[in-house]
């Protein structure tokens, strides 16, 4: 079963202006506390060897206090704790700017997907999220079942999903790409298969990717796969996925009406083509066991028609 290698994600590579901020925050407090941690070293260092005992020095003249140094010991560390406290305080208003109007996608997370809509045009798609680049983006995100967390290292800040509770965040991407993310709160069986891919485009793109998933999804083009589509809606598929235009509409599973123009199956787990498509509905529970998907039993010509009516919906 051929699947998709591990991909590089580092937090020190920054792709958007919130992880950028975020990350020059770091560096700050790296070097102060780098700084600090070397300059109290070397004092301690050099008052042992300096004031160290030596055979016949007398006791030490004793000091009860010294209000000057007091001040000092308390002045700097408060002074020092107070930048740094300002400085966190202000890289958070930036980057966690208070939620108002629509948010430019609505991301539900699911055991074990990730459910994607834009509702400014009703586009839906499922684990890879198409994005436009500079462009500062709301993001709310939604759960379907437990606690989830959506973690896109190089877009910054993570962010839990919880049931029952939306949370935002704001992401302006800098650079078109592909970005690589997981679920990152261990929520279940298959959590390690809850990756999430980011497609940042130029709005252009975007724009014509938004047109594209607009539209209803393709009716099927030959004899097999309206077989297949038959089997479909008689199998009871409809009562958990969507396709649009036809009587399949619900929003359990993934949405299926571009299913084919996606570049992975199941969450990022294997690259989307037909014999992994095959697989996948010939025995769910063999492929990604513990998902939603039960096993219909159907027979090899039947799962053959359905994966030729799935390679049809672009
Ligand atoms: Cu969803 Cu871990």
């Amino acid at each position: 079963m051929p699947r998709i290698g591990f991909l590089l994600q580092s937090v020190l590579h920054s792709a958007s202006v919130q992880s950028k901020e975020i990350n020059h925050l770091f560096a700050t407090f790296t070097i102060a506390a780098v700084l600090l941690l070397l300059s109290v070293s070397v004092f301690i260092v050099y008052i042992c060897i300096r004031f160290r005992e030596k055979p016949g020095n007398p006791l030490p003249k004793q000091i009860s206090k010294n209000n000057r140094i007091e001040l000092l010991m308390f002045l700097f560390p408060t002074l020092t704790i107070g930048i740094f406290l300002f400085l966190t305080i202000r890289t958070i208003h930036h980057v966690q700017q208070p939620a108002k109007g629509q948010p430019d996608v609505i991301i539900t997370g699911h055991q074990w997907w990730w459910e994607v809509y834009y509702p400014a045009t009703g586009v839906r798609a499922a684990n890879e999220i198409h994005l436009p680049v500079n462009k500062n983006l709301m993001l709310e995100f939604h759960s379907a079942d437990v606690v989830h967390d959506w973690w896109v290292p190089e877009f910054g800040n993570k962010m839990d999903v919880v049931p029952g509770r939306n949370n935002y965040i704001w992401v302006n991407i800098l650079k078109a790409g592909d970005y690589i993310g997981a679920c990152s709160e261990f929520c279940g069986a298959e959590h390690a298969w809850m990756r999430i891919k980011v497609f940042a485009e130029t709005d252009s793109a975007f724009q014509s990717w938004q047109e594209a998933n607009k539209k209803i999804a393709n009716m099927p083009g030959d004899e097999l796969a309206m077989r297949g589509m038959l089997l479909f809606q008689s199998a009871s598929c409809g009562s958990c996925h969507r396709i649009s235009g036809t009587f399949s509409n619900a929003f359990i599973g993934p949405d299926l009406s571009h299913v084919f123009s996606r570049s992975t199956l199941l969450s990022g787990m294997m690259p989307m083509n037909e014999e992994n498509l095959q697989s996948w509905i010939s025995d769910p529970q063999a492929v990604k066991p513990d998902a939603k998907m039960p096993n219909f039993i159907f027979s090899k010509d039947s799962v053959a028609a359905i994966v030729h009516y799935l390679t049809q919906l672009k």
